[in-house]
């Protein structure tokens, strides 16, 4: 992470050539939309002030914050980080739907996963982080995209529901037509901006504002990149601890720095913690980052009568 840092605050020459690509500007619709991944947002310390991804065919605009120093221990929240774009493409890749599931994320930084959960059809997300101008960053990626997303949702599917009366007016091939139109409608999902919210939240004292309506416990609680300080692992596992119940996945996502990560997983798989730790094979990370240091694992409390849950099986 030290260099990822020092890359942040001074850049070197191939990132500023990454950069140079993903310097176009970027505004609704452009044709920058068709730029892959792989040119456009490899690494953690690219330096656009905004940046474009590309989820479930919307197009999600990310603001960062370049005004300010970062270190380890500060402002680590104010760049997409390439785990947040891993656990996203792990939900849009192995998850598909979240419709009908509450989802938290843990020290969210830009908001990058919260959003994309969220455009899954979560019914609520809560994207947090620490109080100040951390959540503000948060909330202000989360509301723009939010609301620009629901909005161009509504009116695709207003087009769309106007065609399948056009079609219907004409007569044509109805029967497939319907059938057709009822597999399309299933994944034109109506999204609500209410549905993505934004609360502090620090680990070391876990308690949300009253003014949140729902505090869990939630179906999935999501921490990208939340790892690389030990000094808080004792912390995170009793807010993981605090928001979860027997239902809950913990769905964890960090890259490999040699900075203590793994350490948390010591703590958490005591007995007397009640959760059981099952680690992911990085196959089912996105393939351009298989060959890179990240872990991915998934959490479940052990229940007290029953088998644990499992988000994903790891043995298929
Ligand atoms: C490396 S960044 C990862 C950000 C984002 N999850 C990503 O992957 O792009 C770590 C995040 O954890 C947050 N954080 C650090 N300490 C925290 C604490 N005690 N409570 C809550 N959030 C914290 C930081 O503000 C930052 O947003």
């Amino acid at each position: 992470m030290e260099e990822e840092l020092r890359g942040l605050q001074l850049g070197d020459n191939t990132q500023r050539t990454q950069q140079k690509q993903e310097q176009v500007p970027l505004h609704e619709g452009a044709a920058t939309a068709i730029i892959p991944w792989k040119y456009c947002n490899v690494y953690a310390n690219n330096r656009s002030p905004e940046r474009l991804f590309l989820f479930q065919g919307q197009s999600i605009f990310i603001q960062q914050r370049l005004d300010e120093k970062v270190t380890i221990d500060q402002n680590t929240g104010n760049v997409v980080w390439d785990g947040a774009y891993l656990m996203a493409k792990f939900f849009e890749s192995h998850i598909g739907s979240l419709q009908g599931k509450s989802c938290l994320e843990l020290g969210a930084g830009t908001g990058l996963v919260s959003i994309v959960a969220w455009l899954l059809g979560a019914t609520h997300v809560l994207a947090t982080d620490l109080p100040g101008p951390h959540t503000e960053h948060v909330q202000k990626n989360t509301g723009v995209n939010a609301r620009r997303i629901a909005q161009e949702r509504m009116q695709e599917i207003q087009r769309h529901e106007k065609a399948v009366v056009g079609a219907e007016e004409g007569r044509e091939d109805m029967r497939m037509r319907r059938r057709r139109n009822r597999q399309e409608r299933t994944r034109m999902i109506e999204l609500d901006s209410d549905n993505l919210s934004v609360a502090p939240l620090d680990w070391n004292t876990p308690v949300l504002p009253e003014s949140v309506k729902f505090q869990g416990p939630f179906s999935y609680i999501l921490c990208s990149e939340i790892l690389y300080l030990p000094k808080f692992h004792r912390a995170l596992l009793k807010t993981l601890t605090k928001f979860s119940d027997e239902h809950t996945v913990v769905l964890l996502l960090w890259k490999q720095r040699g900075l203590g990560e793994e350490r948390f997983f010591d703590i958490a798989c005591r007995p007397s913690t009640g959760w059981k730790v099952q680690y992911l094979e990085r196959t089912v990370l996105d393939a351009e980052f298989q060959d890179q240091p990240y872990g991915v694992a998934q959490m479940t409390r052990i229940p007290t009568t029953s088998t644990p849950s499992s988000f994903i099986d790891s043995s298929s």
